[in-house]
């Protein structure tokens, strides 16, 4: 497996979206949304970085999956309980492939009364894009291949690596 982003880029770059999103969080609390299992070490790393940066956070979580190995199944399936009536609210996810997940996501927070949605990924995969969606924070955009560590998983190995690496 071949590495495509390092630890240490991977830190870096966290650090800078946590000043990016404390300067533009208006009310200096947020509602974090973590997307599970994949976003579960991004969004500790975030948070803690948030922290730094003088913003208040909740956490609440939502259990997501659309993928069977490495292929698409096409559909999402999701589970929650979540309250975001009032809050800004900050979607965390590891990556965004089709836009499917979020989309889906974001379309159901948004029956209730938040004062904003935001989303933050670590990864972007804009070529792989089916439906109509941008990330309002966006670690790094990668090329079309299939990805793993910090959080992601191949059938829920490599999720423990610290940097993301390429399956071949
Ligand atoms: P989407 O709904 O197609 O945008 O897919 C998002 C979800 O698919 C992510 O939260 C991941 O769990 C999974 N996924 C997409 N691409 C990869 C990858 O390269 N490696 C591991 N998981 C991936
Ligand atoms: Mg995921």
């Amino acid at each position: 497996m071949k590495v495509l982003i390092t630890e240490k880029q991977i830190k870096k770059r966290v650090s800078e979206l946590a000043e990016t999103i404390a300067r533009e969080c208006i009310s200096g609390h947020l509602h974090a949304i973590f997307v599970l299992k994949g976003a579960f070490i991004f969004c500790a790393d975030l948070l803690r970085a948030l922290s730094k940066n003088d913003v208040d956070v909740t956490v609440d979580y939502t259990i997501a999956k659309s993928y069977v190995g490495t292929e698409s199944s096409g559909e999402v399936k999701f589970s929650m309980n979540v309250d975001v009536g009032g809050k800004e609210v900050l979607l965390v996810e590891d990556i965004i492939d089709t836009g499917r997940t979020i989309k889906r996501l974001k379309e159901e927070l948004m029956k209730q009364d938040a004062n904003s949605i935001k989303v933050a990924c670590l990864l972007d995969k804009p070529s792989r894009r089916e439906v109509d969606m941008k990330a309002d924070y966006v670690g790094f955009e990668i090329p079309d291949k299939f990805v793993v560590g910090y959080g992601l998983d191949c059938d829920e190995k490599y999720r423990h690596f610290p940097c993301v690496k390429i399956i071949e």
